[in-house]
Formats: C-alpha cells, sequence, structure tokens
C-alpha cells in the first residue's frame, strides 16, 4: 500500500517537473546540428534558443582556438551559478585540452563526431541528480538550525562564545552533526581557537560552488576532536576569485540540509548579506559586555538587525564576563538596551585565556568551571527539543 503511495506521488511530481534548459555554444555547423537534434529529442529537456537568459541548467561548450580564455570563462559562469551543469566538445581530445576542461569543472566531454548515446546518457544523468535533488527540497522539510554570534565590540568574547556554544552543543549528542563557520574575514581565529590545521576555507568552497554537495562538503571541512565540523575563513584575499553574490548565504543554507546545528561566527560587523543569514537563524546571539559603550552598540545593533524584519524576539543578548560587583547591573543594562539581558556569562579569564593558549575548549580545559557550566546550560537548552536528521553522506561520519 504505501509502496504504492509513494510511487504515485513520485510520478505525479516527474511530470509536474519543469524540464531543464539547454543552451548550445557550439561553432561548427555540423556538431551543432546532431546535438541540437539529440536534445530535442531528450524528455525533460527543451533547447534554449535565448542567448539572453540569465541562467541554463545544461550549457554545452565547443572549445575553439583560444582554449585558455575559454576556461576562464568557464569558470567563470559556474562560479556565478549562470550555468549549472557544463558539457564540453572539441575536434582535439588531447590531454592539454581535457585536463583544465575537467578541472575548470566540465562534467563531460563529447567527441566529435557526437555519439547520440554518449550524450543522452550524460544529459540522463543530469536529470537523475536534478529530480533527486527536487525531492529532497520537498522532503527535507526540517533542516538544521543556523545559531548566528556577533560581538557588540571587538574583544568582549565573540569567538570564545561561538567555539563553546558548538562544542557544548556537539557534547550535548555526539550523534549530532554540528558546524562551526568562521565568517570573520582575514581575521578568522577559529582553527587558532580549537588547534586545528584547516586546508579548506569558504572562499576556495566559493570556488567549487557550483559542485557543492555533502561528499565535498564534509571532504573540505576539518574536524574537531569535539567531533564539530569546522570551516574556516579565508586568511588572505585571493583577487581573482570572484565568489557569486549572496554566496555565504546559500553556502549556509545548503549546509542546513547536511548538519543539524550550525554555529556562525560572524565577528562584528554585519552588512546587507547578513539580513538574509539572520533571518535563517534560530537565534541571533549578540555577545557584549556590560558597559555603556558596548550596551549602547547593542541597542544600535539590535536596531540595524530588526530593520531588516528580523523579529526582536530572536536576539539574545549575552552578557559575557560578568561579575555580580559590576557597575553596570543586568537590569539596568535592560533599560540601556529596551529589553532584557538574555544570559550572563561569569568572568572567568584564567580559565578562558588558557584555554585559547593550549587550542582547547572551556569545559576540556576545565570542565567543571562557571563559564563550563554556563555554555553547558546554555547547550542543553538548545538541544533539548529533539529534531529529525538530515540524511547524507556525513551520517556515514558520525
Ligand atoms: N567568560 C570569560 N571570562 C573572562 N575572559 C573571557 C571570557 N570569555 C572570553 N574571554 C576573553 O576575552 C578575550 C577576547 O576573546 P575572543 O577572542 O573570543 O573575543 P572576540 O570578540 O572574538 O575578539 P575579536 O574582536 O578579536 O575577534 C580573550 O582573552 C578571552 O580569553
Ligand atoms: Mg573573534
Amino acid at each position: 500500500m504505501n509502496a504504492k503511495v509513494v510511487i504515485s506521488k513520485s510520478l505525479n511530481k516527474s511530470t509536474k517537473a519543469t524540464p531543464l534548459s539547454v543552451q548550445l555554444a557550439i561553432k561548427t555547423a555540423e556538431v551543432r546540428d546532431s546535438l541540437s537534434r539529440i536534445v530535442k529529442g531528450l524528455d525533460g529537456f527543451f533547447l534554449q534558443e535565448d542567448k539572453n537568459a540569465d541562467r541554463v541548467d545544461v550549457l554545452v561548450l565547443e572549445i575553439g582556438n583560444a582554449p585558455e580564455s575559454e576556461f576562464q570563462t568557464i569558470s567563470t559562469l559556474l562560479q556565478e551559478n549562470v550555468v549549472e551543469t557544463l558539457f564540453l566538445t572539441s575536434a582535439k581530445m588531447t590531454p592539454d585540452i581535457l585536463l583544465p576542461a575537467l578541472r575548470a569543472g566540465a562534467k563531460e566531454f563529447f567527441q566529435q563526431p557526437i555519439n547520440k548515446d554518449e550524450v543522452a546518457e550524460a544529459f540522463q544523468k543530469v536529470l537523475l541528480k536534478a529530480r533527486q535533488s527536487d525531492q529532497s527540497d520537498v522532503t527535507t522539510t526540517r533542516s538544521g538550525k543556523i545559531f548566528s554570534v556577533l560581538g557588540a565590540k571587538g574583544g568582549v568574547g565573540t569567538t570564545t562564545f561561538a567555539v563553546n556554544l558548538a562544542t557544548s552543543i556537539q557534547a550535548q549528542d555526539k550523534d549530532k552533526l554540528v558546524a562551526l563557520v568562521d565568517m570573520n574575514i582575514l581575521l578568522g581565529e577559529v582553527p587558532l581557537f580549537l588547534d586545528l590545521e584547516a586546508e579548506t576555507d569558504w572562499e576556495e568552497i566559493g570556488k567549487n560552488f557550483s559542485r557543492l554537495d555533502e561528499a565535498y562538503l564534509q571532504s573540505a571541512m576539518a574536524r574537531h576532536s569535539s567531533g564539530v565540523y569546522v570551516l574556516p575563513a579565508p586568511s588572505k584575499l585571493e583577487k581573482e576569485t570572484h565568489l557569486p553574490a549572496g554566496f555565504l548565504f546559500q553556502l549556509l543554507r545548503s549546509m542546513r540540509r547536511f548538519f543539524d546545528y550550525i554555529v556562525v561566527d560572524s565577528g562584528m560587523i554585519i552588512d546587507e548579506s547578513y539580513a538574509k543569514i539572520f533571518a535563517e537563524s534560530e537565534a541571533i546571539y549578540l555577545v557584549s559586555i556590560l558597559s555603556l559603550p558596548c550596551l549602547i552598540n547593542v541597542r544600535k545593533l539590535q536596531e540595524s538587525i530588526t530593520a531588516t524584519g528580523v523579529g526582536k524576539e530572536k536576539i539574545r543578548v549575552i552578557a559575557n564576563r560578568f561579575e555580580k560587583r559590576a557597575q553596570i547591573s543586568p537590569s539596568e543594562a535592560a533599560k540601556i538596551i529596551g529589553t532584557d539581558i538574555g544570559m550572563t556569562i561569569p568572568n572567568n579569564y584564567s580559565v578562558a585565556m588558557s584555554a585559547i593558549n593550549n587550542g582547547k575548549t572551556i569545559p576540556d580545559m576545565s570542565g567543571n568551571s562557571d563559564v563550563s557550566r554556563a555554555y553547558k546550560k546554555l547547550a542543553a537548552s538548545l538541544v533539548d527539543r529533539a529534531i529529525e536528521r538530515p540524511g547524507g553522506v556525513f551520517r556515514w561520519f558520525r
């Protein structure tokens, strides 16, 4: 009975699915004609004749006399997400053409004269992959939760908070998949805090954005002994890299499919690209200390964030390095910022500092300390509500 239901559902879906667009950028007339005949005969595809279309699902490109510049174009097309899948063809099939072509991101290379079966098979694979991801969009109704961490000022403990939140969440449930993403361009410190050597940062991942999937992400991210997967920020900007607009948001959104929790060290700076990330976040932790300049920043940041349409209830102000005898009490602070302090984390300089200097988390450094207990309590409150686990390759690495 059940199987029947599933089958009829999926049939229903495939008949409703929109066909994928194909564009041919082929100079040789015979090659263009035979490819266009083949594509027209394929179910699930249509030939996009409009050369000004914003994006196409499949582009078949003929490599001509200037392969170098053509490979450059190819990389750009894929990076900018203008083309989803790229197939190449060329009269020559020599390694000096083939290798850079595949490296640039081409999925298949068609020999000339064109072989119909070879082409049809390559297109079938594209269709299958597209339909599978359609299906998973439908079935993955639950996805990982993003916790954004933002500092009201430099040096207030934002990275400490992000690192210890992520690892404390993981400690709550070893079976959960937890990611920690460092957004501090050039000044990212997450790997340092965790004594990790990471080879890939998110700029590197951006270059391969068109093939972003769980297998690729999994191999690209470094794994900390706590179990947390870490994605560092680039430590130098490569001039030639142009990440697609909204890339970080797209990346986080994709990561939600593979991870249960994603903690983002957003650093201090916010610009409009963060609005979307905050909107998708389960909570935004605004890390502050109870000093007047910092609290004034908290108020300004709250206003900027809510002005983008993000609900105020998502923002939780964290009073870090809290001391009971401090000049400004949490209730006075609440008056200044117009909302309650969500949580206080005790001031414990020696533990916080030796954790950083040893590349350890605070609980690993001193599991019984007041700060450790604060993080544990917070993590427990977040992991309580069991969520359905997203599937995928990551499951095998639990
Ligand atoms: N609960 C705490 N008690 C005492 N010191 C703390 C606590 N949390 C963090 N610190 C200390 O605050 C300092 C700054 O921490 P951290 O680097 O995490 O801040 P940040 O806001 O990320 O800084 P930056 O703006 O440079 O990125 C560190 O020396 C850290 O040990
Ligand atoms: Mg920091």
